[in-house]
């Protein structure tokens, strides 16, 4: 039997409960969040919830300056969640009380050389053909809006829509909300799956808890595809994408040093610059296929201070506080898993690549939906868990059939 294979594990405690969350980050919390306020009793099995990618995580919320070729679909899921991010925000820390850091600020995504212009006016173009509306600006029209910015920036696009929230506060204020709706922690690590016939039951705990549960939503980020227990061909296709970002300080007397997200691409390699209103100001990040290494190395820190410092020479001056590593969760097609599996009582909400953070408000939403109907939303099928399975159809669904046709954009 699948859930029996592994290292014996006694069992201490038993628990039961309607919902089992594997994994209490960004994901796993306002799942169980929103899954809690429809009335389900829901368990978060994590050792350390509130950790995971978003300890890490800028939190752009970059559905539009983060479009790429083939990926209109999931654009138009992007963009459903970050449609939600203010009336989200705002319940979020009416109940709890606590600030999750959103600043309605926007992005000004700006080039640096020839190529790099190239780059943003087919970013452009993409932009335009989806429906949205980004401003194309001159270099001087850039340093307007940003003087700290290098005189030889060539021009941008001024995106309003794309804001930021700041992850590690927005965690912590979902733990409370949690909390609040009477989840339960359980903190401990899953080690295994258990199944029943053809279904799953629940999982066992490091701590010997054996919990059982009528459904299980795995939203273990980028280990959600290592689950002992699991069928191999139900396991999500989910594995890690590191990067690496910086902390530094803006004292009070240089600012306002930037007053929205300012990125570019240099030499190829995205870096962006996050300000905070707190005075932090995030700069990201590397994108490596290193496995599970999470170590901070010398080369990651040069390139995004070497790219930073082209883009706004100033950040020189400024106290480095921090430097840290995560695993971006990333399935084939770079959009999540949601929903339902092919095992009956185990769904997904994994697998959320660069969009883990803005897809949160919907991601709560639909699972919260699935876990009291069984049905995902019509425009949320696509990313349905299943599109990965042996025997489905053609697993790339992200593209619209149509790129010029315009984009459904409601959920
Ligand atoms: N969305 C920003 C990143 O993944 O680096």
């Amino acid at each position: 039997m699948p859930g029996r294979s592994g290292p014996a594990h006694w069992v201490r405690a038993f628990h039961l409960c309607d919902v089992l969350v594997i994994g209490g980050g960004v994901i796993g919390l306002v799942t169980a969040w929103r899954a809690a306020q429809r009335g389900l009793r829901v368990s978060v099995a994590d050792p350390a919830p509130g950790g995971g990618a978003a300890r890490v995580a800028a939190g752009m919320l970059a559905a539009v300056t983060e479009l790429y070729h083939g990926e209109e679909r999931l654009l138009a899921l992007n963009l459903a969640s970050a449609r939600r991010y203010p009336a989200f925000t705002a319940e979020l820390e009416e109940t709890t009380g606590l600030s999750t850091g959103y600043r309605a600020c926007g992005t000004l995504a700006v080039a640096l050389d020839a190529d790099d212009r190239e780059y943003l006016r087919q970013l452009h173009d993409l932009q335009l053909r989806c429906g949205l509306e980004p401003h194309w600006l001159t270099g001087r029209e850039c340093r307007r809006l940003e003087p700290m910015l290098a005189p030889g920036v060539r021009g941008g696009l001024r995106v309003d829509g794309d804001h930021q929230t700041d992850p590690r506060r927005l965690a912590h204020a979902l733990l409370t909300a949690c909390e609040q709706a009477g989840v339960r922690f359980l903190r401990s690590a899953v080690v295994r799956a258990e199944l029943s016939g053809d279904r799953m039951t629940g999982a066992v705990l490091a701590d010997g808890t054996a919990v059982t549960a009528g459904q299980t939503v795995l939203a273990a980020g980028s280990r959600s595809g290592r689950l002992e227990g699991l069928p191999e061909d139900v396991l999500p296709p989910v594995r890690p994408v590191k990067g690496q970002i910086l902390r530094l300080r803006v004292p009070p007397s240089y600012a306002p040093f930037l007053s929205r997200t300012v990125r570019a691409v240099v030499r190829g390699g995205h870096v962006y610059l996050v300000p905070r209103e707190n005075g932090e100001l995030v700069v990201g990040a590397t994108s490596e296929e290193l496995g599970w290494d999470t170590t901070v190395t010398a080369g990651g820190v040069y390139e995004l201070l070497r790219d930073a410092h082209e883009l706004v020479p100033g950040i020189t001056e400024l106290p480095l506080v921090e430097t840290c590593a995560g695993l971006r969760p990333t399935s084939p097609d770079n959009g999540p898993l949601l929903g339902p599996t092919r095992l009956p009582g185990l769904l997904a909400a994994t697998g959320h690549h660069r969009n883990g953070v803005l897809l949160a408000p919907l991601t709560g939403e639909v699972m919260a939906e699935a876990l009291t109907t069984g049905e995902l939303p019509e425009q949320v099928r696509p990313f349905s868990p299943r599109r990965f399975a042996a025997g489905s159809e053609a697993p790339v669904v992200l593209a619209d059939p149509d790129p010029h046709a315009p984009q459904e954009q409601s959920v």
